[in-house]
C-alpha cells in the first residue's frame, strides 16, 4: 500500500528524515515507534501527501505522489485518512456535522445523511451524540469522533498519530481494540504512531523503530524483543537498564 524509497526530508535546514526505506503491506497494522522528535509524525504527513519529500519517492497504492499535482494529492488524502493526536474536530460544528463533513458536497437526503452518520458513529461504538458539540465530549469520545470522520471518507488506509495519548489505560485499550477491529472490518491498511509499547505489541503486525530520522528496526513484536541491536535494546529499556520505562511496559503486557 505504501512504499518509501530513499526518502529524505528537511525543514528549516534540519534533516528530519534520512534515506528512509519502508514498505507497508495492504491490510496490515504497521506501528511506528521512536522517541519524541524522531520523525514519526513527519512520516505520516508524507504518507498522505501533506508534505513532499526533498528527495526519494513516496508511493501510495502504486502511484508516486512526491511529484503529484495538488488535485491528485486531494484524491490521495481521501484515500488515506488521518486521525490526528488532538482529534482536530471543528469546534463550532456538531458531532453529526463533523462526521458528515466529507459528504457535504454530495446530494443526499437529510434522512439518508442522518442514517449514514448513525452507521458511522456505530462503527466507533458511539450512539445518540449526533447533536452534541465537541467540547461536551470526553477526550476518548472526541478521538472516536475523529476516527468516525476519517472512516466517513471510506479510505483505503488510516493513519493514526498517537491515538491513545492523554487517555486513561482502559480507554486507551478500547481505542486500540477499535483500531484492530476497524482494520479487519473495513479491510484498511492501518499505520499507527504510538509511545505505548504494550499496546503496539498487542495490535501490530509489524513495528518500525525510528531514531533520529532513521529506521533502525522493522519486524514483528517477537522479533523486536529478540533483536540484538544495541539501539533497539536501549529503546526497549528506556535507556535505563532493566527497570526502564519501556521495559516495564513490556513486562506488564
Ligand atoms: N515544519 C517543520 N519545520 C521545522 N522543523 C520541523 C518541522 N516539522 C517537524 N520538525 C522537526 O522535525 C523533527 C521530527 O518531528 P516529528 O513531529 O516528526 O517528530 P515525532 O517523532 O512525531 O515526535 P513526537 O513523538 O514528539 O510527536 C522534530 O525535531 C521537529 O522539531
Ligand atoms: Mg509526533
Amino acid at each position: 500500500m505504501f512504499v518509501l524509497k530513499d526518502v529524505c526530508y528537511s525543514a528549516d535546514g534540519n534533516q528530519i528524515l534520512k534515506q528512509i526505506n519502508l514498505s507497508i503491506n495492504q491490510g496490515e497494522i504497521f506501528v511506528i515507534m521512536g522517541l519524541s522528535g524522531a520523525g514519526k509524525s513527519t512520516i505520516l504527513r508524507l504518507l498522505n501527501g501533506l508534505i513532499r519529500p526533498n528527495s526519494g519517492a513516496v508511493i501510495v497504492d502504486g502511484k508516486d505522489i512526491s511529484r503529484a499535482s495538488e488535485k491528485e494529492l486531494t484524491q490521495i488524502r481521501r484515500q488515506v485518512g488521518m486521525v490526528f493526536q488532538s482529534a482536530a474536530l471543528f469546534d463550532s460544528l456538531t458531532v453529526a456535522e463533523n462526521v458528515s463533513f466529507a459528504w457535504r458536497k454530495e446530494k443526499i437526503t437529510k434522512a439518508e445523511l442522518a442514517n449514514r452518520v448513525k452507521e458511522t458513529l456505530a462503527l466507533v461504538g458511539l450512539s445518540g451524540i449526533e447533536n452534541k458539540m465537541p467540547a461536551e465530549l470526553s477526550g476518548g469520545m472526541q478521538k472516536r469522533v475523529g476516527l468516525a470522520r476519517a472512516i466517513a471518507m471510506k479510505p483505503q488506509a488510516i493513519l493514526y498519530d498517537e491515538p491513545t495519548s492523554g487517555l486513561d489505560p482502559m480507554t486507551s485499550n478500547t481505542i486500540l481494540k477499535l483500531i484492530k477491529d476497524l482494520n479487519q472490518r473495513l479491510q484498511v491498511t492501518s499505520v499507527v504512531v504510538t509511545h505505548d509499547l504494550a499496546g503496539a505489541f498487542e495490535i501490530a503486525d509489524r513495528i518500525a523503530l525510528l531514531n533520529n530520522g532513521e529506521i533502525i528496526f522493522v519486524g514483528t513484536a517477537a522479533e523486536m524483543q529478540k533483536a540484538n541491536l544495541p539501539l533497539v535494546q536501549k529503546f526497549l529499556t528506556g535507556g535505563q537498564g532493566e527497570q526502564g520505562g519501556y521495559h516495564a511496559a513490556i513486562t506488564r503486557s
